[in-house]
């Protein structure tokens, strides 16, 4: 639960911190299954240079980060960061192919809007203090976060761009939005996430490093795709049973044998779809009419059973819209578009579901930005150069 007391921020020291930014699984804390529990208060912060990327640039912005790293421990009661670059960044500090792709629509049923900026700060906390007390120490709006004096800040090399995304995952903490038009009562009160469920099971889980890349002047580092999506929960909690959810979240099968628990937490740490559930895909869509969301995106595995992809999304209200900021790291963007393509699931339209009806959870969600990052390895973090 969340540890609300700001006297309980831990303080750090950069040199604990690993060579890879997305490395915080060794820090995270498990549920009673095993499975890693993300920090419970996220920030997408938006940047764009407003400087040239060069070296003094560059000490600066190191520099910023790592007064930060004293100011919180490497852990969720610190603060956990990553920060990427996008194609826009790499284009305009000009230079051969882009080291990430501009994001894309992926999906025939949507046209987001696209982060356009050069980089991105995912920032997480157990404590929301620290979360919004570091982005501000980033832009010098604070001096001394965590009583800690800051060496630099961001400004005049960065300014923030636009949307700031914020959110929130674990247990209890949705059933607190239901003041939010679209948040319906009726969410379960140990919920972790706006849908009801947990998600993001040790077994579905992409290894760190599964998700680094091997090679090059980025070895080392990871790609991150951020979607923002908008959730429409009153049908969801409104028109359906808690075993129509289950069968559009997971699989029809997870609906039999005394079923997975309100929240889904008879499941442990896998929910198993992948030894039979996501072969079944077309076979539920015929026979059956409905097709799990897990179940499809399992099909895109690795040929070992590996999942590729590493989940670190949250949900969120805002703009006083329940929604969910679906933050995936990956080795490459082509595996997430791999996935995506998996979920979205046309292959079975039409084949006993529709284009979104009872084809997952396609009819509750709609996509309404979507970018694309490399994140560095942490000593390429500050203004990386190809
Ligand atoms: C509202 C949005 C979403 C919700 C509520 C949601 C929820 C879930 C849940 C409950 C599971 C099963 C538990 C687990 O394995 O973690 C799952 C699995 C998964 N979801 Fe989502 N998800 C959402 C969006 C997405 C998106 C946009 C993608 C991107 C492709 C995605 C990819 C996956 C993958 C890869 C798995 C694991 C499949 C496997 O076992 O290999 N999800 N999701």
């Amino acid at each position: 639960m969340s540890v609300t007391d700001s006297s309980d921020i831990a303080s750090g020291d950069p040199n604990e911190r690993p060579l890879r930014q997305h490395a915080w699984n060794d820090v995270l804390t498990a549920d009673e299954d095993g499975n890693r529990l993300l920090p419970e208060h996220h920030v997408l912060v938006p940047l764009r240079l407003v400087t040239a990327p060069d070296e003094d640039a560059r000490t600066q912005v190191e520099s910023a980060f790592r007064s930060l790293e004293r100011a919180y421990a490497y852990a969720p009661e610190g603060v956990l960061f990553a920060v990427g670059y996008s194609a826009a960044y790499f284009d305009r500090i000009g230079g051969k192919t882009a080291p990430i792709p501009a994001p894309r629509e992926l999906t025939p049923m949507e046209s987001p809007a696209f982060d356009t900026f050069d980089a991105v700060i995912h920032l997480a906390s157990d404590h929301p203090a620290a979360v919004l007390e570091a982005e501000e120490a980033l832009f010098g709006a604070t001096g001394t976060p965590n009583g800690t004096g800051m060496e630099a800040t961001l400004s005049g090399v960065f300014e923030r761009a636009d949307p700031r995304r914020t959110g929130f995952v674990g247990a209890g903490l949705p059933a607190e939005h239901t003041d939010v038009e679209g948040v319906p009562e009726t969410i379960p009160e140990e919920a972790p996430s706006l849908m009801g469920f947990r998600a993001g099971f040790r077994g579905s889980q992409a290894p760190e490093d599964r998700i680094t890349i091997r090679e090059g002047p980025f070895e080392g580092g990871t790609t991150m795709h951020i979607s923002s999506l908008n959730l429409q929960l009153d049908p969801w909690y409104g028109q359906d049973s808690h075993e129509q959810r289950v069968a559009k979240l997971f699989s029809p099968e997870h609906t039999e044998g005394g079923g997975i628990g309100t929240v889904g937490e008879k499941l442990g740490s896998t929910t198993g779809v992948a030894d039979g559930a996501a072969s079944r895909v077309e076979a539920d869509a015929r026979t059956r009419g409905v097709v799990g969301h897990a179940q499809k995106a399992a099909r895109a595995r690795d040929d070992d059973g590996t999942p590729p992809l590493l989940r670190r999304d949250f949900s969120t209200v805002d703009g006083d819209t329940p929604g969910v900021h679906f933050v995936s790291y990956q080795r490459s963007i082509d595996e997430f578009v791999r996935v995506r393509k998996a979920m979205t699931g046309r292959d079975i339209a039409g084949e006993g579901v529709g284009q979104r009806l009872n084809n997952g959870i396609l009819q509750y969600v709609f996509v309404r930005r979507r970018g694309n990052y490399l994140v560095p390895p942490r000593s390429k973090r500050a203004l990386p150069q190809p």
